[in-house]
């Protein structure tokens, strides 16, 4: 009852006040606990940035081997979640097996279910989180290749563990390039958290019913499906893909994506914050760049992407509109450099945007935030009689 104000997408009502990200859209500023993701992705690595935004501090070299150390105790998952698992189709869509791989791991840890669990048993509900989600990535993939998974080696940093995991073989023994792992630490950097957008709005809200921490992740996995989303990184590559067997006529293409008639929307661009620049875009512009040539990729969707953000910006439909490529513009063409198939791509985003998740997860917890329950504006019919259904 009382006053109700209407904002269908929360265009302009926040749900929380929070200490985590800091995100200005008109100047194009992120920041994590206040460090800005420019000298971030530069310096730091992955797993560190995880520990600053869960723990609120950069560690120091203690704080982080320790932090990798319980970490590397719980890389292992459940034997038996691989019955579960050998249920998927091989085919069937990442994003679907990893949410529900998540979801399931309530049922493998399931102090996780204890509403009361201490500062302790929270903190390592979190760490498992974490632990397992890269190892889960990886069996995906494995599965994706008909492949047995491969398990972790603790000696590896997390970052190279998973791509160990990812691309090493039962077999044979197989290098992990260290160009390869910072390109990697840089992408999953950018993603590790984006304030109150709609995966992380899930996860908070989720958990303010008091679920678990797999249920919740699991179902920010779901929100961050959507190609609006997280899946617009596949899409994109599924996008320049088209264009180029098109014979790569950009103008043609920007001219359907201003088309009203036409839904095709320029995958890749635009956000409901940025609306000057993503600062994500430009670091993985050029780290796209950089790590092509490192690894003497020519890949012509690259240039065909160029040519389409060059033809956009000039574009008054899309300055109008302050349209300017976001952080999944150019993060495939860096992926599939890296190795990965398309269908992986938003997996790889959720990996990245984990950290993120649970530091949300735990500030909704220590805030003490009340359940998530928005309310709505009625419209529908008012007063009607039941009517028999032989009379309808
Ligand atoms: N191509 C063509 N027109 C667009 C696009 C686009 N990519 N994005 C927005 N517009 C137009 C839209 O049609 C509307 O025009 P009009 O005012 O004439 O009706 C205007 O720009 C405003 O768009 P909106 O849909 O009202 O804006 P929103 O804040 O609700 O949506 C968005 C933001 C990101 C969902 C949208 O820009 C979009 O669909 N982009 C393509 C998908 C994409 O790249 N998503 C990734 C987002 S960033 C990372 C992440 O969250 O995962």
């Amino acid at each position: 009852s009382g006053y109700v104000t209407l904002d269908v997408g929360y265009k302009n009502t926040g749900a929380t006040q929070s200490s985590i990200t800091f995100l200005d859209g008109e100047l194009g500023i992120l920041k994590y606990r206040g460090y800005p993701i420019e000298q971030l992705a530069e310096k730091s690595t992955f797993i560190e940035v995880a520990y600053l935004l869960i723990y609120g501090e950069l560690p120091t070299a203690d704080q982080l081997a320790k932090f990798e150390y319980e970490i590397s105790r719980h890389t292992l998952v459940h034997e038996d979640m691989k019955k579960f698992f050998d249920g998927f189709p091989s085919k069937s869509h990442p994003m679907g097996q990893l949410s529900s791989l998540v979801c399931s791991l309530s049922a493998f840890y399931p102090e996780s279910l204890k509403s009361n669990q201490t500062k302790e048993e929270l903190n390592q509900s979190m760490i498992k989180m974490l632990a397992k989600m890269a190892t889960i990535v990886s069996w995906i993939y494995k599965k994706s290749l008909g492949h047995p998974v491969m398990y972790p080696l603790n000696k590896f940093d997390y970052v190279t563990n998973f791509m160990n995991m990812t691309f090493g073989q039962l077999t044979e023994d197989v290098e992990i390039d260290p160009v390869v792992v910072s390109a990697m630490n840089t992408l999953l950097i950018l993603h590790a958290d984006h304030e109150q957008n709609c995966s992380t709005s899930t996860v908070r809200i989720v958990g303010s019913s008091e679920s678990n921490i797999y249920a919740s992740v699991s179902a920010g996995i779901s929100a961050l499906w959507g190609p609006l989303h997280g899946g617009a990184n596949q899409a994109v590559i599924e996008m320049l893909e088209k264009i180029k067997e098109d014979g790569g006529d950009t103008d043609k293409w920007i001219a359907k994506a201003k088309d009203k008639n036409d839904p095709f929307r320029l995958m890749g661009f635009g956000h409901r914050v940025y609306k000057n620049f993503d600062p994500r875009a430009k670091i993985i512009k050029k780290a796209c760049d950089d790590i092509l040539e490192k690894l003497g990729i020519d890949d012509e969707v690259l240039e065909i992407a160029k040519r389409l953000e060059e033809v956009a910006l000039k574009d008054p439909y899309f300055v109008e509109r302050k349209l300017y490529p976001n952080v999944d513009f150019y993060s495939g063409i860096i992926y599939r450099a890296l190795g990965f198939p398309t269908d992986m791509f938003t997996v790889l985003f959720a990996l990245g945007r984990l950290p993120g998740w649970i530091a949300q997860w735990k500030e909704m917890k220590q805030n003490k935030e009340p359940i998530g329950r928005p309310r709505q504006i009625y419209n529908g019919a008012v007063d009607r009689e039941y009517v028999d259904i032989a009379n309808r």
